[in-house]
């Protein structure tokens, strides 16, 4: 294995003092790059990129060639696990995640296996292994995974269209047998997928619950965190874990107590008040608007400045916005703001 050159988001998310406040950002590779739809126009559709492992590559390492960024991540997407269960993925300009078979009864759960990761999701470890040849160790790479809530609602709903999550929170209250089925089947799931990318080589792992936020209290704990937490408890401490529940605000606590090495943040926690509930036992991540990307250069500036004092002088902040970077955004704006996280306050 090569030694990593530069290791300052590792030792972040260890909580060790490091010389400048690393820095990443969700959606990092993404069609705010103009290399990034070159490439998947050649690659012919998004799918296509994510499962061929030289392309899925390729855009991995773009972010990385403008920007001085201390860690990539792994170009896939969290829907891979619902395709390789056979219900038939197309992710479509305009139109977003659709899921041609979604589960809709309690037969629908029975059949469900697990994905073999080496095999149904081969091409995601390929990738892994691509990357960081071509890395060398300049940065540490990061996989992923969504939590299975999140992964749940796409797979009931069909698609990504509802944010109101119809069908998925009537499950909640109504189809409580089948729902749990279904979590837990996802769950083993995503384990021995993130344990594959492990064995391919990602030096951090992060979990993707976009849609816990849309949770009432307790459900949240029964429907997502329970299960994320036992992800993290089974992949132990061989390589940092990174939790982030999008609108987990209030949960902060009960998400460090699972165990994580981080929790991520969006942009709606004060900083100051997720360490003094959290206290210095994980290392924090996040947590910039991704709309202050959209304001003047001085003012991003002002932003960073502004969110790296928040953040405190103490170690185990890792930079990045609230959440992913969205298409419209001037990548010369990114250049700025991962200039600031570096000049720091
Ligand atoms: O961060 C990175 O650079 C790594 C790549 C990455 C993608 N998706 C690439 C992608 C990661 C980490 C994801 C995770 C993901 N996918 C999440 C969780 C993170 C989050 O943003 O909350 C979710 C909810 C998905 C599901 C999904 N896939 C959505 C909602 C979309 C966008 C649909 C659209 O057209 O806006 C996708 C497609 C997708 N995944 C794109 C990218 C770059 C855009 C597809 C394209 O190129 O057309």
């Amino acid at each position: 294995m090569t030694a990593l050159q530069n290791d300052r988001f590792l030792r972040a998310l260890r909580r060790q003092p490091v010389d400048r406040t690393p820095v990443w950002i969700m959606r990092q590779a993404g069609r705010y790059l103009p290399e990034y739809r070159a490439t998947r126009a050649r690659a012919g559709d998004f799918l296509k990129l994510c499962k061929t492992p030289e392309l899925a590559c390729e855009v991995t390492l773009q972010p990385l060639a403008r920007f001085p960024l201390d860690a990539a991540i792994l170009f896939s997407d969290i829907l891979t696990i619902p395709d390789a269960m056979g219900l038939g993925l197309s992710i479509d300009e305009g139109v977003g995640p659709r899921l041609a078979s979604p589960v809709r009864s309690q037969a629908d759960v029975d059949r469900l296996g697990v994905p073999d990761p080496h095999d149904d999701l081969g091409y995601v470890c390929d990738a892994v292994r691509l990357i960081k040849r071509e890395l060398g160790g300049r940065v540490p790479l990061i996989g992923f995974a969504g939590s299975p809530w999140t992964l749940a609602t796409y797979m009931i709903e069909g698609g990504g269209g509802d944010h109101d999550f119809k069908r998925a929170k009537s499950w909640v209250y109504g189809e409580t047998k089948a729902l749990h089925q279904l979590l837990e089947v996802v769950t083993t799931s995503v384990i021995s997928y993130l344990k594959a990318q492990r064995e391919a080589g990602v030096d951090a792992l992060m979990v993707f619950d976009t849609w816990g936020g849309a949770l009432a209290a307790e459900a949240y704990r029964e429907c997502s965190l329970q299960y994320m937490a036992r992800i993290v408890s089974e992949l132990g401490d061989a390589v940092p874990t990174i939790l982030f529940t999008k609108g987990g605000g209030s949960w902060l606590e009960s998400i460090a107590d699972t165990g994580c090495s981080a929790v991520g943040l969006d942009w709606t926690v004060p900083p100051m008040e997720a360490r003094r509930r959290i206290g210095h036992r994980v290392a924090l991540q996040g947590n910039l608007d991704p709309a202050v990307l959209r304001a003047p250069i001085p003012v991003i500036e002002q932003e960073v400045a502004a969110t790296l004092r928040a953040f405190g002088p103490a170690p185990g902040h890792i930079f990045n916005l609230g959440h992913g970077i969205t298409p419209d955004i001037n990548p010369e704006h990114v250049a700025a703001l991962v200039a600031a996280v570096h000049r720091g306050v």
